[in-house]
């Protein structure tokens, strides 16, 4: 009898931090590829674990000029990408999974092209390219709102890989769900949308 009290303090100890420890894998700092905490609002290049070139921001799809421009991969293998902010509307120093994030490639307006660099979805419901990934939107706004979580079974578990999801009622009105972000083939371009498939898992590399 006596022995039972200290079994069952040691039972709810292991209960209290089994269950502390899963409540708090869903919202963690999101490290780059040197295992460094990712900064709010610094420039980061993001890219594939596997194979292709890293993200671009472009204003040529197919050989058209586009406006607003469009987050793109490059298909070329080690290919360097454009710089992107990953900002919270709720500022604190490093990104955590699970906030809500803005994605601004934070270049100057380019050419005749006068849409804000926000990375945008016009309509997650909709069909390409309506829920293709492009810019224009403003900050904290649903089209424009995010969300960085960690790979579920990343193809390289040394390295820190997650992926995109866009939440449009975390910053507002819309669908209350999150939409996993993919690649989606666009007239022979590697873009970005909501209609579903394998999640795009990628990697941050500071500027
Ligand atoms: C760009 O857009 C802003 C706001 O819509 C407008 O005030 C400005 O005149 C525009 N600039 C050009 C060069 O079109
Ligand atoms: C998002 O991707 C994850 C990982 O592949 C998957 O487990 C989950 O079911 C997906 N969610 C939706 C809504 O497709």
């Amino acid at each position: 009898m006596k022995q039972t009290l200290p079994c069952v303090l040691l039972l709810l100890f292991i209960i209290a931090t089994t269950s502390l420890f899963s409540s708090t894998t869903a919202d963690q700092d999101v490290k780059d590829s040197t295992g460094n905490k990712v900064l709010d609002n610094v420039p980061y290049r993001i890219g594939p674990v596997t194979k292709g070139g890293q993200i671009k921001l472009t204003d040529t799809i197919a050989k058209k000029k586009v406006c607003p421009f469009n987050p793109v991969q490059d298909p070329a293998q080690n290919a360097i990408g454009s710089q992107f902010r990953f900002t919270m509307p709720r500022k604190t120093k490093y990104l955590r999974t699970s906030s809500v994030i803005g994605i601004d490639s934070g270049s100057s307006k380019l050419d005749q092209c006068n849409e804000s660099t926000f990375w945008t979805v016009p309509d997650a419901e909709a069909k390409p390219p309506s829920n293709l990934i492009t810019t224009g939107g403003g900050f904290d706004q649903a089209i424009t709102c995010f969300q960085i979580v960690g790979y579920p079974k990343p193809t390289n578990p040394k390295v820190h890989s997650y992926m995109l999801q866009h939440c449009p009622s975390f910053c507002g009105a819309g669908p209350s769900t999150c939409f996993n972000i993919s690649i989606h083939m666009d007239n022979g371009v590697r873009r970005f949308s909501t209609t579903g498939g394998t999640p795009f898992e990628f990697v941050f590399y500071k500027v």
